[in-house]
């Protein structure tokens, strides 16, 4: 019981933290918006380019599956969504979501702007309460779990989402809380050490690769020029549901709090 308790407040904190600094990502985005891209233009018009194709990096994860409309979820996607939206000539069925999805639709409104994927409103942290297991062919996300509460647990649940032998990936620079020095939404780091990935803060550290070992086959690539981690995690089996907890509240709790 002690235990829990102290989990339990440990979350909290990072969940208090994280929303004092929800309203300095939403300044971001909405400056982003507002200057097409703060510098990065071709980055803003393929974003709002309903037939660019999916990043050709990407492709190794799906070439295997047979044809068909392609399931995927962007985790944490901002306000449009970076995947390309056709891969083998058709369209992606892409599923974006962000906690702060609602402001965003205010942003791209205010703007005169049509999102290609439009962003819905959810907390990577809550995605079994939305989506079912099993049933997406990949999922993503791009310099997004760095920014939440839990990421273990968004990692978990990507995984849960996805299909068997299907890929989740993750691309996050390298350290990022560090070098923003914890500003902002900014609790936590990713890196690789001894080829293995870890996150970690100043307080703790969890071995991800030796915690999923069983359930999922871990390749890391490292770009050191950007700084730049891809982490491809190919799903072998199922991931077992934790059971519900002081610290892992029953599915469903927090969504009932925000309605
Ligand atoms: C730097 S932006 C990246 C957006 C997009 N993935 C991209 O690469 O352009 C970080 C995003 O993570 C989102 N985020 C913050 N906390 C999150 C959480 N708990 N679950 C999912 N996304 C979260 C933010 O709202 C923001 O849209």
């Amino acid at each position: 019981m002690k235990k829990n308790l102290t989990h339990t407040l440990t979350e909290l904190n990072y969940k208090q933290k994280w929303t004092e600094g929800l309203s300095h990502e939403i300044e971001f985005w909405h400056d982003w918006i507002h200057t097409q891209g703060q510098g990065f233009g071709e980055d803003f018009r393929n974003r709002l380019d309903p037939q660019k194709p999916l990043q050709e990096h990407i492709w190794p994860l799906l070439d295997h599956l047979p044809s068909g409309r392609l399931r995927v979820l962007d985790v944490g996607a901002g306000p449009l969504t970076a995947l390309g939206k056709i891969y083998r000539s058709q369209p992606l069925d892409i599923v974006a979501v962000d906690p702060l999805a609602d402001y965003y639709d205010q942003i791209l409104r205010e703007a005169q702007l049509e999102a290609p994927v439009r962003t819905t409103w959810c907390h990577g942290e809550l995605l079994e309460d939305r989506f079912e297991p099993s049933t997406f062919d990949l999922v993503f996300s791009q310099n997004a779990l760095d920014h939440s509460y839990d990421p273990y647990r968004i990692i978990k649940s990507m995984i849960r989402l996805t299909k068997v032998d299907h890929f989740v990936l993750l691309e996050h620079r390298q350290n990022e809380a560090e070098r923003a020095q914890y500003q902002g939404l900014h609790q936590w780091n990713f890196a690789v050490e001894q080829g293995d990935f870890v996150i970690w803060n100043p307080t703790s550290k969890l071995n991800v690769s030796k915690e999923l070992l069983p359930y999922v086959d871990i390749q890391i690539r490292f770009i050191a020029e950007v700084n730049w981690l891809n982490i491809q995690m190919k799903k072998l089996k199922d991931l077992p549901f934790e059971s519900d907890s002081i610290s892992s509240p029953k599915r469903g709790f927090w969504t009932k709090l925000r309605n």
